[in-house]
């Protein structure tokens, strides 16, 4: 098989795409499509600080690099999340690739900052481990974009990613999440703007990505991931995928031009109902915020303390 760009021999052919690529033109199609993505969601503006949450694998690491070649000004922000081995070797990935290019990486400790880990959380709030850990993630990435003065933050969500949630939030109709999910979230008071850049690039795209880059990337899935149930979801996304090839595509930009703002609604109503927690001062429709409650059961300290101290 021949580049489609160039003729040169292909090393990679992208069946959604109808198209073969050589190293360099997969590179710069990687490029163009977090390009895309970016203009047509009008996700980032010009000389805008960026924070990249980066987890040590090949989305959010190819992620940080692109975004940096496309010429923003993008700082990496890990959090450690004390998910024994498994985290210890993230981290070591990030930093590794931080220190590599001189670019600049917030650190975050679960255990260190707030007394507790995802496992802690997770007995404590009765929660499933990727509950607890997703919860952990939103509410401290948020605050640490917003506490460092950040405009956005961004993930390293791919199509795949968004393909299966959208999935799940269609198969039980969960309305309000269906209004939440787009790849850029506008910021509001108590939220930082929240984008997905590669919205446009399937996992194997972003893997091949960092294996033609040299991007060293930790391979291992997360021990706690197991009974995930959008890892079910992936795999049969990924069946229907291999018959019909652009069908993840499909779905997921055919739910955001035509269906989208049919749960703004939802999501409003919901806004409406938010007011900061007693704690920590982030939106919630409570008193206290799911975190902050989370936190408190796990360090065993009563709910509301921090506030009346
Ligand atoms: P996941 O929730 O594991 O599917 O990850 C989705 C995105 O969240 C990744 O692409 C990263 O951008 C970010 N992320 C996940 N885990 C971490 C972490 N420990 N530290 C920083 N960012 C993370
Ligand atoms: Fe969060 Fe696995 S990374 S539970
Ligand atoms: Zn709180």
């Amino acid at each position: 098989m021949k580049c489609g760009r160039c003729r040169a021999p292909a090393v990679i052919e992208v069946r959604r795409h109808n198209a073969g690529y050589c190293r360099e033109c997969f590179v710069r199609h990687c490029g163009e499509q977090v390009r895309r993505a970016i203009d047509h969601f009008d996700m980032l503006g010009p000389g805008e600080r960026v924070l990249v949450a980066v987890s040590g694998g090949k989305d959010s690491l190819g992620l940080w690099q692109i975004l940096r070649e496309l010429g923003y000004d993008a700082d990496g922000l890990y959090l450690g999340l004390g998910i024994g081995e498994y985290s210890d070797e993230s981290g070591r990935y990030v930093r590794a690739f931080a220190a590599e290019r001189g670019w600049k990486l917030l650190e975050i400790d679960l255990a260190a900052e707030y007394g507790f880990d995802v496992e802690g959380g997770s007995r404590s709030a009765k929660r499933a481990p990727c509950s607890a850990c997703g919860l952990s993630k939103r509410h401290i990435f948020n605050d640490a974009a917003i506490r460092h003065g950040y405009d956005v933050l961004a993930t390293g969500h791919n199509l795949d990613d968004e393909a299966a949630v959208l999935l799940g939030n269609v198969l039980r109709w969960e309305t309000e999440f269906l209004g939440r999910q787009h790849p850029v979230l506008p910021a509001a008071p108590g939220f930082a703007r929240k984008v997905k850049p590669l919205i446009r690039l399937s996992e194997r795209e972003l893997a091949a990505y960092c294996v033609l880059t040299n991007i060293d990337y930790i391979v291992e899935e997360c021990p706690m991931a197991g009974g995930n149930r959008h890892l079910g979801y992936k795999h049969t996304l990924n069946e229907i995928e291999e018959r019909s090839p652009g069908t993840k595509a499909a779905f997921v930009f055919g739910f955001l031009e035509r269906a989208h703002e049919r749960f703004a609604a939802e999501v409003a109503e919901a806004r409406d109902e938010l007011r900061p927690c007693a704690e920590c001062g982030a939106p919630t429709p409570g008193d206290v915020c799911a975190f902050c409650r989370m936190r408190a059961r796990a360090v065993g300290e009563p709910i509301g303390v921090r506030s009346i101290s």
